[in-house]
């Protein structure tokens, strides 16, 4: 938004994507008195946010170079347990949190020394991980494979049951007032002078005074934004699958990554595995190579769920941009603001993503911690050509 112009809040705003951010952004511009339309092309809540697996790991997915994205992740992580608390009032809905915190194990004398060369690297970024030996790591979970020779514990990396958060943030935004648009693809965002007007979706044109971009891995294929205003943001395919645990035993309580793979064991018993990383577009296939790879390293990591019976396989489109970190708040368009290209951090950002956006929309002001994160990074078109 131009800071010429008279800073009003806007009375309209058109969410394109109704996840889990084009939901949370919703939900807040509607208990703050917004008229808020959101519009999907599927379901609500059928993309990313429904094929994630809800970890909220600021800690243990940090990989060295990404100092200001985990500064961003720390600031959400935190949010997390009051946003929880937040949407089960609104919603009146259980949405999973589980605050058991998250195991990551090596299965050789290999991995253990990467283990250990990441571990320095998260300890020394400030992120409380302690190592455990193998024998201590199967006192946690004594399921695990005996072996595992090491372990690192992170205690503040929980998660949540995504597929339930979508469903109760929906709710949470239409009881706020939000009207929910699933199975309207938006075609192109309307833009008049450098403004945004408002959304045209099967050629009926929605005038709102504040147009939101959220539409993770499938922006690129929204029409009327110039080259600059479109964000960089491509699909990253992830292959998941999950098994049921027998109830009286659960084989595995913490969120637990292994070399390759990461195991999710939810309140009800599902365990999900995953998941590939693959440059292949929008293709949903699931391939027998994906899900061999996934389940060998998750049977190697914890031999018992050799019997254990598969309940569902699925594909997701993860939002990759070109640098892995989200494009957060405005853009060269005023009224179009931008929240998209949250990579593997989708659920964890949420609390972040809904309140710092919807503040930026409400008042202009875009909070320090979304500074590193705007679309402006990139710049023009002709200097990433040049880089
Ligand atoms: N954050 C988990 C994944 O992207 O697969």
């Amino acid at each position: 938004m131009s800071s010429s112009s008279v800073t009003q809040p806007p009375e309209t705003a058109a969410i394109i994507g109704a996840g889990v951010c084009g939901l949370g952004i919703g939900w807040r511009l509607a208990q703050a008195g917004c008229k808020v339309d959101i519009f999907d092309r599927a379901q609500i809540g059928q993309g990313a946010s429904h094929a994630a697996a809800g970890m909220l790991a600021a800690g243990v997915e940090t990989e060295p170079g990404e100092l200001d994205l985990l500064a961003l992740n720390l600031k959400s992580q935190a949010a997390w347990p009051a946003f929880a608390a937040e949407i089960e009032s609104a919603s009146g809905m259980d949405i999973g949190y589980r605050d058991d915190g998250t195991l990551v194990v090596a299965l050789t004398r290999d991995d253990e020394r990467q283990l250990r060369f990441i571990h320095e690297y998260h300890r020394k970024a400030g992120i409380d991980v302690s190592w455990l030996s193998g024998s201590d790591a199967r006192k946690k979970e004594p399921c695990l494979s005996p072996r595992v020779p090491a372990a690192v514990y992170s205690p503040h990396d929980h998660q949540v049951d995504n597929r339930a958060l979508i469903t109760a943030l929906a709710k949470a935004a239409k009881r706020a007032g939000a009207m929910l648009h699933p199975g309207h693809s938006v075609d192109a965002v309307l833009v008049d002078g450098d403004r945004a007007t408002g959304i045209a979706t099967s050629g009926v044109r929605h005038a709102a005074d504040a147009v939101i971009l959220a539409a993770g891995a499938w922006c690129q294929t929204i029409e009327g934004l110039t080259h600059e205003a479109k964000p960089p943001v491509r699909p990253i395919k992830g292959q998941m699958l999950s098994v049921q645990m027998p109830s009286a035993i659960p084989i595995l309580r913490h969120v637990l990554w292994a070399p390759g793979i990461y195991l999710v064991p939810r309140k009800d018993g599902r365990l999900l595995i995953g998941a590939t990383n693959e440059e292949k577009g929008f293709d949903e296939t699931i391939t027998a190579g994906g899900l061999y790879t996934l389940l060998d390293a998750a049977w190697r990591t914890i031999p018992g769920i050799e019997e254990l019976p598969i309940i569902e396989t699925w594909v997701g489109f993860r939002p990759g941009s070109r640098d892995d970190a989200p494009i957060l708040g405005p853009g060269p368009i005023d009224g179009l603001i931008y929240a998209t290209g949250h990579h593997r951090n989708g659920i964890l950002l949420a609390p972040l993503t809904a309140n710092l956006v919807s503040r930026f929309v409400l008042t202009d002001e875009l909070d320090p911690a979304l500074h590193p994160f705007t679309l402006a990074r990139f710049g023009e078109p002709s200097d990433a050509a040049a880089a």
